[in-house]
């Protein structure tokens, strides 16, 4: 029964095609980069006027909750508000909360793009544009799935909630408190949530996900002098903000990636034989890997190693330096207050307050030291803590069984590196299984130069989504 209706929709979406490609580069011709005040605008047009029209056309209830101003910011910014909609009501249904996001990461054609970062452009079956597969492209997969099944007058087999929001790239901030003060309203029924907004592991075989990492973001001001001097006339005798910066930098972590902080590590959950048997059936080739990115030589030698550090060791990564000089040319300057940018990937048991504290004591450790009278102050941006799912749940067999449908083969079940902060908060406040089910590449760049989504994976997305939705509404008939 449902057979036959999964093909019909497949049949629809593959006619369709060039329809949703359009339609992705509307969406991608929105500049909705979240962590730009420039397009903070631009952000809530996305999420206000886009989001909003989009659910609105589907036949959904929306509701925009607003969040009031960024913290922080001076003179005060407004955030974009949350959109929470619904669309079926019908007791006899299981309830799916479906989450993503409409604000991308900053993009300039400068930066190194081949094509207008904002102009989605289509070479070889490959889209190219920001937020092509983070995260605008799945969520517009979830929309074309509605709407499939609308034109063809099929019954959506399950309820909707969906949760979209414009923070995402600059830490999810306020939502949090939202979902919370909604989980015994608008989340009280939600069954399972299904969120679309990572990769395939590889380029060739799709997966399902129950494991992110979380995030720890830290500023590390220092402070030398009242304004830039010359160097020339200054350097020498002064003790520089740059030098004790480049200092306490190189005191974070090894080049082999591991972290040099005191106690850092005490809290990492030790390898279980058990867990260890995970990684080996994992489609994942470390050479594919290292030309994907590039890179001659890996920080670790075997698959299962590599994948380890990926999803479930910390990492620390340092981001750059407000207010130094980066300019071309020689500008021979001290620059008198820089703010250096690093973070730290979380994993579960690894508490943002207390990874603070450490990194805190660290760095005033690190720099008192050195004997230098400049003050430093660390402060953290914004925490969020790792994620681990339970993949034995029904969810997880839903998502897998869509998976089989579409590409006549087991999915892997990955975990991922990479954050998104309201994951383990959907799963606290409905006290119901979260799934990350990705319809993107390994390949595909996501928050670097040339991002892009493949055509054939945007559209064998749409049917794996189309299908957990009936696989979803199968498990309610068992
Ligand atoms: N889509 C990513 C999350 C992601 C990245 C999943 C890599 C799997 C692998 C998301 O949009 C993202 O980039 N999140 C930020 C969150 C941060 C700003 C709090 C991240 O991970 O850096
Ligand atoms: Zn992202």
């Amino acid at each position: 029964m449902s057979a036959k209706k999964l093909d019909q929709i497949n049949d629809h979406l593959t006619a369709n095609i060039d329809k949703y490609v359009k339609e992705l580069g509307n969406a991608v011709g929105i500049k909705s980069v979240s962590g730009d005040p420039q397009y903070r605008d631009e952000t809530r047009r996305m999420v206000a006027e886009y989001g909003k029209n989009e659910l609105e056309r589907l036949g959904a209830t929306v509701e925009l909750r607003e969040l009031g101003t960024e913290p922080g910011t001076n003179p005060p910014l407004q955030l974009p508000p949350v959109i929470l909609a619904q669309l079926g009501n019908d007791p006899a249904k299981k309830t799916v909360c479906i989450y993503g996001h409409l604000d991308v990461q900053p993009a300039e054609k400068s930066d190194g793009w081949n094509t207008e970062p904002f102009v989605l452009t289509e070479i070889d079956g490959k889209m190219y544009g920001r937020g092509s597969t983070d995260d605008k492209g799945p969520v517009l997969a979830w929309f074309n799935v509605i709407e499939a099944y609308q034109k063809l007058n099929l019954d959506i087999p399950i309820n909707i909630k969906f949760c979209f929001e414009g923070m995402e790239e600059s830490g999810s901030v306020g939502l949090e408190e939202l979902v919370m003060s909604e989980k015994d309203k608008f989340f009280k029924d939600v069954d399972f949530t299904c969120i679309s907004d990572n990769y395939w592991l590889g380029q060739k075989t799709p997966c399902v996900t129950y494991g992110l990492r979380g995030i720890s973001y830290f500023l590390v001001e220092v402070k030398c002098a009242k304004q830039d001097l010359h160097s020339g006339v200054h350097g020498g005798v002064v003790h520089e903000a740059m030098t004790d910066l480049c200092h306490i930098f190189n005191s974070l972590v090894s080049s082999d990636g591991s972290i040099k902080i005191d106690h850092m590590n005490d809290d990492v959950k030790p390898l279980t034989p058990e867990e260890e048997a995970t990684y080996e059936p994992i489609d994942f080739d470390t050479e594919v890997y290292k030309q994907e990115l590039g890179v001659t030589q890996l920080a670790h030698n075997s698959k299962a190693k590599v994948l380890q550090h990926r999803w479930r060791f910390p990492s620390l990564s340092i981001h750059g330096v407000e207010g130094a000089f980066y300019g071309a040319g020689a500008k021979t300057v001290i620059p008198h207050n820089v703010i250096g940018k690093f973070s730290i990937r979380l994993v579960p048991n690894m508490d943002p307050n207390k990874v603070l504290k450490l990194v805190q004591d660290y760095i005033a450790k690190v720099h008192a030291a050195t004997g230098s009278p400049n003050t430093v102050s660390v402060t953290s941006i914004h925490g969020a803590p790792a994620w681990v799912g339970d993949f034995n749940d029904v969810n997880f067999t839903a998502g897998r069984n869509a998976v089989k449908r579409v590409f006549g083969r087991e999915a892997d079940l990955t975990r991922e590196g990479g954050s998104i902060p309201i994951t383990l908060t959907f799963e606290e406040a409905t006290g119901k299984s979260v799934m990350l089910l990705p319809i993107g590449s390994s390949d595909d760049a996501a928050h670097s130069q040339n991002e892009k989504l493949n055509r054939s994976n945007f559209l064998n997305g749409m049917k794996v989504l189309a299908a957990y939705f009936e696989e979803i509404a199968n498990l309610s008939k068992k």
